[in-house]
């Protein structure tokens, strides 16, 4: 057997010995709190619940579903959309997802072939990257630094790259540093875009979790208001309705774009389950019901572990949006996350699982109840 050259360029696994760690210290029955992972621990909300037992009954739903969405919920979305920021769209310019990775995956295949540049944020979520690489693309790594508010700094990308380049990734609010992204910015990539004929494809999954009212991120869109710019916006209902487990997401931008991947997707897969779209619809509808409750919570999570840290003398930007703290560590961030756990039994992610350009800094995620808990230890902790 030989394995595909695709599998092969997967970046190999960086946290097994992290992962042997925490599997001894569970046997030895020691104490483990996990601020690794980024999946939200809330239970969806019962309005959606309750709209999917309902659902699941109706034979009408067990049928194949539409491949684009059902209409009356790309409806929903586009309305919710005009309502959050402020820009029209029309149901054909919206794909139901199944989660917005798959979208964020099968975006490449429509617009990549072998030898063709994008460009990518370091550190950032790894299927932008890897799917690029997947479908033959060289990835032009942009580090997101700290003194450029970790904003992918396309002044840096020289003009033979962006010649080249098919497709931009940016994803603000961000995972893993939590920078957002203001107008001038977002205007200035589409700018870009339009010069050099790239895709921009911007991953929002964070949009709905801020911690402030007059501070909203703002979507690519609404800063730009040109539906001709080539671009699509990713969203999820993982982070927004804690839905992470009932796979649903919505891809959203220029009509050829959403063409595109709608092609890719009519030849891939079979769509979303229409019990899951029709609570997913719900969860819009009662959008005032449910995401401030789950926005005050990561609030007050983030609240109580920010003033530990920082007497801890950790280093770190008050996120403004995210579940997530991108803390500076300095050096090897395995060997941090290694002291931590070995020490605390405190889990946080190490800066360089996200690439190389999150070395020194490591990511701590609020979604566990266990915050008072992790703010108790981290208090002992001195850096
Ligand atoms: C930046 C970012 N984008 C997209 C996703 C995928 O979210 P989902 O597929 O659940 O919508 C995640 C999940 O962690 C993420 O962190």
């Amino acid at each position: 057997m030989k394995l595909s050259t695709r599998i092969e360029s997967i970046p190999k696994y960086l946290f097994a010995e992290l992962d042997e760690i925490k599997r001894r210290k569970i046997e030895e029955g020691k104490e483990i709190i996990d601020l690794g992972i980024g999946d939200p621990d809330l239970p969806t909300h019962s309005i959606v619940v309750q709209k999917l037992v309902e659902e699941a009954s109706n034979p009408q739903n067990h049928r194949y579903p539409s491949y684009e969405g059902d209409v009356s919920f790309r409806k929903e979305f586009v309305s919710w959309y005009a309502k959050r920021f402020g820009v029209d769209f029309s149901p054909d310019e919206a794909v139901v997802l199944i989660g917005s990775k798959e979208g964020i995956a099968h975006i490449h295949l429509a617009f990549v072939d072998s030898g063709d540049t994008v460009i990518c944020p370091n550190p950032a979520y790894p299927v932008y990257s890897i799917w690029s690489r997947f479908c033959g693309g060289k990835v032009y790594d942009v580090f997101l630094r700290e003194e450029k508010d970790f904003l992918l700094d396309i002044e840096s990308v020289p003009s033979d790259v962006l010649l080249n380049a098919k497709m931009l990734w940016i994803c603000y609010p961000n995972n893993p540093t939590a920078a957002c992204a203001d107008e001038e910015y977002y205007k200035k990539i589409a700018f870009y875009s339009k010069k050099y004929g790239f895709v921009v494809a911007v991953d929002l999954a964070y949009s709905e979790i801020y911690f402030d009212e007059n501070k909203k991120p703002i979507s690519f869109f609404q800063a730009v208001k040109d539906k001709s710019v080539p671009a699509v916006e990713f969203h999820s209902f993982s982070k927004t309705f804690s839905m992470a487990g009932w796979r649903v997401g919505m891809a959203i931008g220029n009509k050829e774009v959403i063409s595109a991947l709608r092609k890719v997707k009519t030849n891939t897969d079979s769509g979303v389950f229409r019990a899951v779209q029709m609570s997913a619809k719900v969860a819009l509808e009662n959008y005032d019901k449910i995401v401030p409750a789950i926005r005050e919570e990561y609030r007050s999570r983030k609240e109580k572990i920010v003033p530990v840290l920082r007497k801890a003398g950790f280093k770190f930007r008050d996120p403004e949006a995210t579940f997530y703290i991108w803390i500076k560590c300095g050096g090897d961030s395995r060997e941090f996350a290694k002291m931590l756990i070995e020490k605390y039994g405190v889990i946080l992610t190490p800066g360089v699982g996200f690439g190389d350009g999150g070395e020194g800094f490591v990511r701590i995620s609020l979604t566990t109840n266990q915050i008072d808990r992790a703010a108790e230890i981290l208090a002992r902790v001195s850096v």
